[in-house]
Formats: structure tokens, C-alpha cells, sequence
């Protein structure tokens, strides 16, 4: 039963399970900061050699913190203070007097789901509704495999790669920059991140070697069936 406390205190939005993290609950700070950088699903050096801890050290600590505080400081003390990051995302997606503020939301939305979208131990090939939704919309896993590949060698620049759900069918999309589904009303299930601080350190320029290892061994496709449950 809600209390009049429970009302007061209600977001007046929706708050996203994903990927604001659990640690904003009971954070007293949350209010004001609506964006938290939620811890790693793994330890830091747990998926190497695919993705060194070095990598890791440097793209959380260094750049997805950066964007979190980054838009924490551009939301201070404006109404989207105290909206959910995928609010703020939503909200000021095409705007462009609010692209810095976009742009740091999104990286740091994006960043959140790039992490649950890696596990020690995966790749391969899922099963169950996911099986049978890549065989519907793609043929077959090997002719997703290459799509998704594909789709992240092949986006000029920083960006990403997704699977997504779109309309009921699995697609493979590529965004650029801080872009995402989020903003076409697509479902995301799944990403890659192709910006080169995501391999460099690791892979100097060579992007398909770190694509293809991601996909053969990182990719959690439990994940990516939570979220078409989810959809
Ligand atoms: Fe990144």
C-alpha cells in the first residue's frame, strides 16, 4: 500500500530497470544526481585476453565515468535532474541546444548496456526464442554472425552496433557516435562498442579482430534474452 511519503517521493516518470543502476537506490545523492555509474558485472580483468583489464580500467573508470559526470554537472539544478538517465536520453534527443547534455546521457546509457551485453565465457550461439527469432529473421546464426559483424567493422568512425527488436523482428542496426535505438522506438538487445577506446589498447587498429573475438566469446546472450522477455 502506498503511503503519502511513497506518493511524494513517486518519479513522475517511469524509471528504467536498465541500465540506471541499482546502485542509485538508496543513495541519498540519487536525486540529485541522476545519473550513477553502476558497478562492472565482472571483475576488471575478467575478460581477458579477449578485453584486457587495462581496457577495462581505462573505458570505465576513465570514460564511462567521465560521461556520467559529465552529465551530472550539465543536469544540475535543471528539471532533468531528477529524471531517469533514459528520460533525460529521450527528452533531449534531436535537440540541438541540449546535444552535450544527449550526448553525455546517451554515452553513459549505452556504456551501462555495453557491459551487461559482455560476459566471461560467452559468444556461441544462443538457444530457445532467441534461436528461432535469428533463423526467422536472418536465416540462420552465421548469416546474423556476419551481419552483426559487419555492421560494427563496417560504421565509419565512432559508434555502435546493436541487435535490436524492432516491430516484433530482430534487426542488426549501427549507430553513430552517442546515437542509439533507444531514439527510433527500436528494442535493444544487444551492442558492441566501435568507438577505438574500446580496443585500441588491446587491438591498436585492428577493429574486426576485436569484433569478431567479442562475438565469438563475450557476447552474453543471456542478456540479450532477458531483454527480448522484457520487450
Ligand atoms: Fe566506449
Amino acid at each position: 500500500m502506498k503511503t503519502g511519503s511513497d506518493v511524494r517521493n513517486a518519479p513522475e516518470k517511469q524509471r528504467s530497470a536498465t541500465p540506471r543502476a541499482a546502485g542509485a537506490r538508496g543513495n541519498e545523492t540519487a536525486a540529485q544526481a541522476p545519473a550513477v555509474l553502476p558497478p562492472l558485472p565482472w571483475a576488471e580483468d575478467a575478460l581477458a585476453p579477449v578485453i584486457s583489464a587495462r581496457t577495462i580500467e581505462f573505458h570505465y573508470g576513465k570514460h564511462h565515468k567521465k560521461y556520467v559526470d559529465t552529465l551530472n554537472e550539465l543536469v544540475a539544478g535543471t528539471d532533468l535532474a531528477s529524471e531517469s538517465l533514459e528520460a533525460i536520453v529521450l527528452a533531449t534527443a534531436g535537440d540541438a541546444e541540449k546535444k552535450a547534455i544527449f550526448n553525455n546521457a546517451a554515452q553513459a546509457w549505452n556504456h551501462a548496456f555495453y557491459w551487461r551485453s559482455l560476459k566471461p565465457g560467452g559468444g556461441g550461439q544462443p538457444g530457445g526464442e532467441l534461436a528461432r527469432r535469428l533463423k526467422s529473421a536472418f536465416g540462420g546464426f552465421d548469416t546474423f554472425k556476419r551481419a552483426f559483424a559487419d555492421a560494427a567493422i563496417k560504421q565509419f568512425g565512432s559508434g555502435w552496433a546493436w541487435l535490436v527488436l524492432d516491430d516484433e523482428e530482430l534487426k542488426v542496426r549501427s549507430t553513430s557516435d552517442a546515437e542509439l535505438p533507444l531514439t527510433s522506438g527500436e528494442i535493444p538487445l544487444l551492442t558492441i562498442d566501435v568507438w577505438e577506446h574500446a580496443y585500441y589498447l588491446d587491438y591498436q587498429n585492428l577493429r574486426p579482430d576485436y569484433v569478431n573475438a567479442v562475438i565469438d566469446k563475450l557476447l552474453n546472450w543471456d542478456f540479450a534474452a532477458e531483454n527480448l522477455e522484457l520487450a
